[in-house]
């Protein structure tokens, strides 16, 4: 049976206190629409969904663009059934099958929840199936009204609900599945609540059985899928529960975690079998480990790619990144912009390496600033190396051969071409190529004067220096 999702994601958020639309701020890693979304490709394809648009459409649509889904637009935050009804031109023309209807501020959402919804609307004869559950503090939810077969009569927000409604503890999640042919028939049957000016989608529930359909209730015992997104105390709840939730995945797929509830690790993260992640890391982005690695306490990473085996030590920083099998990085250590570490290399304490790379089994292991450098194989950057990549105006390119000794303290101004197999004396100022094979000297040559303090003291009868 044709399944369209419709996610309604055009509300302003007043509860949130924010000037970004409550859709976009982010849980998890992702925003809280994207989390709708990806739980939705369970029961459709996302050329099927349908995301309704409206404050900061532009940036909900740039931001939702990529995942494929399509758009409709509401001109005024009116309510989520005229949210639902800007739809009806994308999606009436199928009015054969399950039109399924969700909030884009429920992230915790789970694909199997939906199919559960799908297939019980799918074998029964009702006009829609909504998920309930039951909340200890049920306020700030519609309440569900139920007759004695179980069925739902009558949805009330919590605004409307009269002093006895409100002590009603099944509230309506916002998850709904209809028939499409009675949603559109009816549809346009919702009036504006008198108080409000709201149109309610809710109030279908009413409309249908008054129509003599019948609505039908999935009821959840565990609620926690269900919480709906207003402020930002729920914003951090819905974090803390998706980040636990995507750590215990990572676990039961083979990866080691230290201190489960310590780490931060976002959605789309990949981490390979075997690898150790230690505590309080930070894992962002679409960032990929490959299997045996071990990432130190306080490793942040983020879009970057890791081989298998790659050791990151302690409070290393790693964005955009590329990292090759068993290189050893940190503690301490700072990658960034495309910086691309060969195979077994080593990058170590206090050294930053932005748009370079370094070859197979290079080593720069302490104190150094690589800047738009391509370092050969097994090259070693002494400690305090500099590549001076900017004249003020723009940047410039190191390249160092293979093999190459770079001395400790090298300033190499760019552009420079540092030959393979050749050596910089410590110190050195380079500013010119140095040949293959070759050692360069950039610096002041060493002046000894024996015998000169005494002849100072012989001079003027003071003390020797200390
Ligand atoms: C809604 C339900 C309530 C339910 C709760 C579950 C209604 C009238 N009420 O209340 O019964 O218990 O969700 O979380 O549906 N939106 C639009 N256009 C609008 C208004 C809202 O697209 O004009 C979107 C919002 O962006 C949001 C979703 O619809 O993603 C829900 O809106 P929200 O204002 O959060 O509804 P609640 O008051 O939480
Ligand atoms: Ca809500």
């Amino acid at each position: 049976m044709n399944v369209n999702v419709a996610i309604l994601a055009a509300g302003l958020g007043t509860r949130m206190r924010s000037r970004r639309a409550k859709v976009l701020h982010r849980a998890g890693g992702l925003t809280l629409v994207e989390h709708v979304i990806e739980a939705a490709r369970g029961v459709a394809p996302p050329d099927r969904m349908v995301v309704v648009t409206g404050h900061q459409a532009e940036r909900v649509e740039r931001q939702l663009a990529p995942l494929g889904v399509r758009f409709a637009r509401q001109p005024q935050p009116r309510g989520t059934g005229d949210a639902l009804a800007c739809c009806r031109p994308l999606l009436e023309g199928e009015a054969g099958g399950l039109l399924m209807v969700l909030y884009g501020d429920t992230p915790l959402l789970s694909a199997a929840t939906l199919l559960r919804l799908r297939d019980e609307q799918a074998k029964s004869d009702a006009a829609a199936t909504l998920i309930t559950t039951t909340l200890d503090d049920p306020s700030g939810y519609g309440r569900v009204l139920v007759d004695s077969a179980g069925n739902a009569t009558m949805i009330v927000e919590d605004k409307a609900c009269t002093p006895e409604q409100k002590r009603i503890r099944v509230i309506n999640s916002g998850i709904y599945c209809f028939r499409a042919d009675l949603l559109w028939r009816y549809l346009g049957e919702i009036r504006p609540d008198p108080v409000s000016g709201e149109v309610y989608l809710t109030d279908m529930a009413a409309i249908l059985t008054a129509r003599g359909h019948r609505v039908r209730v999935m009821h959840l015992d565990d609620p926690r899928e269900l919480l709906g997104i207003n402020t930002r105390v729920e914003l951090a709840e819905a974090d803390r529960i998706l980040r636990a939730r995507k750590a215990r995945e990572l676990m039961l797929s083979g990866v080691t975690i230290e201190g489960p509830e310590t780490v931060w690790i976002d959605a789309r993260v990949r981490v390979g079998m075997d690898t150790v992640i230690e505590p309080s890391v930070r894992l962002l982005g679409d960032t990929e480990i490959g299997e045996d690695c071990r990432i130190g306490a306080g490793a942040i990473i983020e879009s970057s790619r890791l081989g298998a085996g790659v050791w990151v030590k302690p409070y290393t920083l790693i964005s955009e990144s590329t990292v090759e099998p068993r290189a050893e990085i940190g503690p301490f250590a700072r990658l960034r912009m495309d910086a691309q570490i060969g195979q077994e290399a080593r990058v170590g304490n206090f050294v930053e390496v932005k748009k370079s790379r370094l070859g197979a089994g290079a080593k720069s292991q302490h104190l150094a600033y690589l800047g738009d450098a391509r370092i050969g194989e097994r090259v070693n950057v002494g400690a305090g190396t500099i590549t001076c990549n900017y004249d003020g105006e723009r940047k410039h390119q190191t390249e160092i051969g293979d093999g190459a000794f770079i001395g400790s303290n090298a300033t190499l101004v760019a552009p420079v071409r540092i030959g393979e197999a050749s050596y910089v004396g410590a110190g050195s100022v380079i500013t010119e190529a140095v040949p293959d094979g070759a050692l360069a000297l950039g610096r002041g040559r060493q002046v000894v004067k024996q015998g000169w303090v005494a002849k100072k003291r012989g001079r003027s009868g003071d003390p020797p220096p200390e």
